[in-house]
Order: structure tokens, then sequence, then C-alpha cells
């Protein structure tokens, strides 16, 4: 994960700008940041990038380059925060991304004298190519450098007294930003977001060297020209306003932006969407690939297009290439929030080998999902800060029900909106009071059958990463199959109901005979819920059901005082394997 910044600029800058660039990032990992000058300063630190914002120095600057991290190799501590220098602090690169034959090359540097500040694979790159420009110039450096280590990087480097930033890539992200007398460099457009609409998207291999003016090399290191691609950025809404977390002000928006997505199907993605319908007619073999949330998402499309006979499959990223066999008479549809999973990219790639069709279902226009896919459709979430998605993937569900819709479901995706906003309005209140009872427990189980067992797991996710709860989502029908002997007297059960859904209805009283604790959700008002969910549609009941326990999970960390928006060990953008 990490976030890398860099920014080259005509004029002085102040040192505070680079820092407040980084923020923009640092949903992509929060254990420590740091910057660096190009007259050598090196400023890092653990911790919040408000707080050293705020303790900092200001400086001036022309090139400059920062970081904020999610420690992979090395803990959490101000020797391993980038960004890192040679031995001479001559050079000092920032890396997003992980050298996997990194102990070899230090190695081979330890017996050359250098010594090593830092436990991290990322400290070896400076000392390398302190080495290397001992008898080449920086470009056959570079080549060299993409032909020696193994892994994934994105690489920002600076060399003491000039005014260049050499950047070079493979598989994790990378943008340069183009600004009327600036160049940013960041892992993503967020970094830029505010300064400019023109970006240039480094491929795999792909070398740039950052002055006056850009140039861009391919991995032997010859010229190559690139496309600078404009953006619209209508929908940031990265404003906290008055509310006190992200999570709540994002749950809050889900109305708003479901509006905006089912709106844009109708018209701008129109013609997309029936392009995506005409790939999925025309495969043999339909294939949804996600990870976390979005995974979730898939299966609840897999349910919807079977509804309307249309056969698909959903596998977790991860495991993709172990579960499917696939030809160029596959399609495969990736879901993703950011469009940067770096499970969901390669399967993607691993597909794409096997001449596979490509589309996608993003949040992050021209992300690397999105740039890799044949065709490629955007919820149109706007911006999610919080690291737990919520708005996201009520925005993917309404996506795959319009699409089912397409196929000869029948739900009425223009009311979808207002059974948001009375689900938040109704039930707030209520969901509050429930985690003031919910708080101190440890295991939470959430039961489901059909529709809600994706639902189910939704939930579950959203209390383990955001309370800390130990819950399991699962299937009403298994539970006899064995976890129903872990349910004693006062075991929270929440159970998701459907209209009529009989069978959940018994798998219920199971539980409830057992001496659990339930907390019922249903579309079903004879059965007289916990929470009553009004809506004739289960498709609609899915939605509205997850918002519930996007609420639980939220106001259950809330009473623990926990970081909702940065939960412990997690980061929005996932770019390791
Ligand atoms: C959970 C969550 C994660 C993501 C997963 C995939 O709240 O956010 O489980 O859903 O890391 O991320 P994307 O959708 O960006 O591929």
């Amino acid at each position: 994960m990490c976030g890398i910044i860099g920014i080259v600029s005509q004029g002085y800058v102040s040192s505070k700008e680079i820092i407040k660039a980084l923020k923009r990032l640092e949903y992509r990992g929060y254990d420590s940041v740091g910057y660096a000058l190009n007259d050598g300063t090196i400023e890092k630190d653990t911790g919040q990038i408000a707080v050293f914002l705020e303790k900092m120095e200001d400086k001036k600057f022309k090139t400059g380059i920062a970081h904020t991290r999610w420690a992979t190799h090395g803990g959490v501590s101000k020797e391993n925060a980038h960004p890192h220098p040679d031995c001479s602090g001559n050079l000092i690169i920032v890396h997003n991304g992980i050298i996997k034959n990194y102990l070899d090359i230090k190695d081979t540097l330890l017996k050359k004298g250098h010594v090593f500040k830092s436990e991290t694979d990322s400290e070896i790159i400076a000392h390398y190519f302190e080495e290397k420009l001992k008898n080449k110039d920086m470009k056959q450096a570079i080549v060299d450098f993409m032909k020696e280590t193994k892994g994934t990087f994105a690489v920002l480097m600076i060399k003491k007294g000039e005014n260049e930033i050499y950047a070079f890539k493979r598989d994790s992200p990378l943008a340069l930003g183009i600004g009327s007398k600036e160049f940013y460099l960041s892992s993503d457009i967020y970094g830029f977001s505010d300064k400019t609409s023109k970006a240039i998207f480094f491929d795999d291999d792909e070398f740039a060297i950052i002055g006056e003016e850009y140039k861009f090399y391919d991995k032997e290191g010859n010229p190559i020209e690139k496309e600078v691609k404009e953006f619209e950025w209508g929908f940031f809404e990265e404003e906290k306003e008055a509310y006190e977390h992200y999570m709540i002000k994002e749950i809050k928006e889900e109305g708003k932006t479901v509006r905006r997505i089912i709106n844009s199907l109708n018209n701008e993605q129109h013609k997309k969407i029936l392009e995506l319908n005409e790939m999925i007619t025309n495969a043999k073999k339909v294939c949804f690939i996600a990870s976390g949330t979005s995974y979730f998402a898939s299966l609840l499309g897999v349910y919807f297009l079977n509804r309307v006979n249309v056969e698909s499959q959903a596998i977790i990223a991860s495991e993709f290439k172990h579960f499917i066999k696939i030809d160029e008479n596959t399609l495969i549809v990736a879901i993703s929030q950011s469009g940067e999973t770096m499970d969901v990219l390669k399967a993607l790639k691993f597909a794409k080998k096997k001449k596979a069709k490509i589309a996608s279902i993003v949040n992050v226009p021209y992300s690397s999902v999105q740039r890799i896919s044949d065709l490629s459709l955007e919820i149109l979430a706007g911006q999610e800060i919080c690291v737990a998605a919520t708005k996201t993937f009520i925005n993917q569900i309404s996506l795959l029900l319009y699409l089912a819709n397409l196929n000869g479901l029948n739900v009425n995706l223009d009311t979808l909106h207002e059974r948001i906003q009375e689900t938040i309005e109704n039930n707030e209140k209520k969901v509050e009071a429930l985690a003031q009872t919910l708080y101190k427990k440890r295991d939470i189980y959430v039961l489901g059958r059909g529709f809600t067992y994706p639902i189910a797991r939704e939930i579950a996710l959203k209390l383990k990463e955001i309370p800390y709860i130990h819950a399991e989502g699962m299937m009403g029908g298994e539970l006899k199959h064995g976890t129903l002997a872990l349910i004693e007297e006062g075991t929270p059960v929440i159970s998701l109901i459907a209209y009529s859904d009989d069978e959940m209805i018994s798998n219920t009283k199971e539980v409830e005979a057992r001496g659990a604790r339930v907390v019922t959700i249903s579309n079903d008002e004879k059965i007289d819920p916990d929470f009553y969910l009004r809506t004739s549609k289960d498709e609609k009941f899915a939605i509205t059901a997850t918002i519930i326990g996007q609420l639980l999970a939220y106001y259950i960390a809330r009473e623990k005082e926990l970081p909702i928006d940065k939960p412990r060990n997690l980061a929005k953008s996932v770019t390791v394997e």
C-alpha cells in the first residue's frame, strides 16, 4: 500500500504543501509519514499526518518527495519510515511496493560496505543507485534496476542539489499531474486532484525524468510518447463537514450517490451498460472477480443474474487462478472500488494472458483496473475516505441490479434512494441504542440465506474491521453443520429474514432455542422484526439491510472510542499480495 508524492516546481513552494498533498493519500496507509527536499532535508516520524503537519518546520523548496506508510517489511518506527537516503545522503528515495529479492541485493551491498539504518526492503533502492552511479549514468542505472529487481515498485528518487525527480514503476500505481508551473507525482490522482485536471499514467516498467519538463522512457531506456488525459473532478466530496467521522458521512450520502449512479446508467453510461450486457450475452462463461466487500457485491451480482437466468460465478481475486479454467470465450468482470487492488490486478493480468475479455466496475476513474479493461463502468460514489467501504458497496449493488433489470428483473430503481433515506432516518437512533448493548461482546454471528447471505458476510466484515468484533457472516442453512456448537446463552445473532423466507425463520428459531440473543432485520412486517425495513422488493431489502449493519458497526466502534476512519492494520487501497 503506501502513498507517494513528488513535486517539481519552477517557483518556491512551502514544504507544508507537499505534506498537504500527501494527506490526500493517507487512506493508503497511516503508520508513518515523511518528506525529503533536494537540499538534503529529511524529516519523518510515526503517527498521523495531521500531527506531523502541525509540528513541521515551514521550508521553501522546488523539488521534494513524500511518503505515507503501511508497514510490510519492518515494524512501525521512525527508522523504517520513508524517505530513505543512501550512505552519503546524496540520493533519497520513497517507495510503494515490495522488492522481493531485496535480501540478495542487500547482501551484495553490505559486502561493498554499505550501512543500512532500517529493516525495510525499500532502503536498498537508494544504496543500489549509489553503487550503480559510480560507473553508469542515471538512465542506465534505472534500466538495470528494472532488470535486476523482482517485485513491485513505484519509486521517486531525488539527488541533492538537482531539480529533478526520477520516477519508475512496476505494478504499483503512479501518475504524473501536469500543472501550469509544477509537476506532481502521486500514487493516484487524488494526490493532485485539487491542483490539475491533466495527468499521464505510468505503465509497468516505464520510467520518467521530471525537471523543467518531463521525459518518459521504456524499460530499455528508449524515449516514449505518453498521452495526457483530462479529468472531470465533479464528484469529489472529501470535506467531513459537520460529521464526526467520514464513515457516518459516507453512509448518509448513500441516497444521493445511488441517485447519481442510476441517473448516469440511464444517461451517460447507458451505452456502456448495454455493451457490458452484450459482452455477458456473448460470453460462454462469465466470472466476477473481486476482494473483500467488492467480492460480496459480486456474489449478489451472481444472485441477481441467476434470477433472470443468466449464469455467472464469482471468485475471490487472490484465489482466482486456482478455481477456474479460462479462454478467449470467457468474460471476466472485475469489481473494485479503488481499481488498484493488487489481487484483482494480478488476476486480470492472468486472465488477459489467457485471452479472456475483461470488463470492470470501479469507483476511481483511470485506475489501473479500469486501464487494463476492454470496457469499464464507473459507480460514481465520489471519493470514499473511510477505510471501510460503505457507499461504494451500495453503488456497486445498484449497478448490478440495473444490469439484472436489463435482463428482465423488475426492480424500480428510481425509488431506491428514498428507501435508503427512510432506512437511515427511521433506524439510526435504534441502531445506536442496540450498539450500546452489544459493544462489549466478543463474537457476533450474522445469518442470511440466498441474497441475504452476501449481506451477512458484508455486515460481519464491517463488524470486524471497524469495532474489532469477531463476527461470522454465514448461511443460515450451514449453522446446524457445526457452528451451532458455538451458540450459548446470550450469544448475539443477527438474522436477516427476507419476506416469506420460512427457512430463515426456522434457522432463527434454532439459535433462539439455544439461548442466542437474536436481532432480526426483515422486510416482512408480520414477523415483527427488531428492524422492519419497508420494501416489497427483496433486492432493495439487500441494500437497506446492509445499511443497518453499516450503522451498527459504526455505532459500536464509536461506543468503544476506536479510530473509525482508520482502523488498525488496514488501508483503503490494498496494493500488496
Ligand atoms: C472493506 C473493504 C475491503 C475492500 C477490498 C477490495 O470495507 O473496504 O474489503 O472491499 O480491499 O477493495 P477494492 O474494492 O478497492 O478492490
